[in-house]
């Protein structure tokens, strides 16, 4: 990987903070995360910037965050599920790293998911749907990745290693 940048992407709940996590111990690197920057650029969680200030500005700040973060170098980088909305966001990440796409099917994200909280977008009646819906939406940008891992039924350490063998 040389100084580049370890990037994740992927859809929410595909393991990108756990992987990154792991990432930055097994090769001492430091683990920048898109929403963490928000929360702390805002001081407000995720959920409440979606709900007092809307999606088109956690969008501007996401914009941002991820300008910010591609000024370094070296670092392991967990990016938002949608980051990829915006192509300038992927341009830039690629500029100087390495896009690592986190794939696996709507089901499997969806079990994932329903173990954690303040996912706003998943807020609606039917969330398999709205993944699969989002899911269709976002492949094509999520595909423009350099390494694509299935990670559909894997344990995290498994997708890390996967990651570390698939950047030798
Ligand atoms: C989003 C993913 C979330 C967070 C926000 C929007 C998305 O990050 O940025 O809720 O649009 O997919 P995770 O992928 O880390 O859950």
């Amino acid at each position: 990987m040389g100084n580049k940048n370890l990037v994740l992407i992927g859809f929410m709940g595909s393991g990108k903070s756990s992987v990154a996590g792991k990432l930055g111990e097994c090769l001492k690197r430091e683990v920048m995360s898109s929403d963490q920057w928000i929360i702390d650029q805002e001081q407000s969680s995720i959920g409440d910037i979606f709900k007092n200030k809307g999606e088109p500005y956690f969008r501007q700040l996401e914009k941002k965050a991820i300008t910010a973060i591609s000024q370094r170098n070296g670092v392991i980088v967990d990016c938002g599920g949608g980051v990829v909305l915006n192509q300038e966001n992927i341009d830039l990440l690629k500029k100087n790293g390495v896009l690592i796409y986190l794939a696996a099917t709507a089901e499997f994200l969806y079990t994932q998911i329903k173990k954690s909280k303040d996912r706003p977008l998943l807020n609606v009646d039917d969330p398999l749907r709205e993944i699969r819906r989002l899911l269709e939406q976002r492949n094509e940008k999520y595909e423009q990745a350099d390494i694509t891992i299935d990670t559909t039924d894997q344990s995290i350490d498994w997708i890390t290693q996967e990651v570390l063998k698939r950047i030798q």
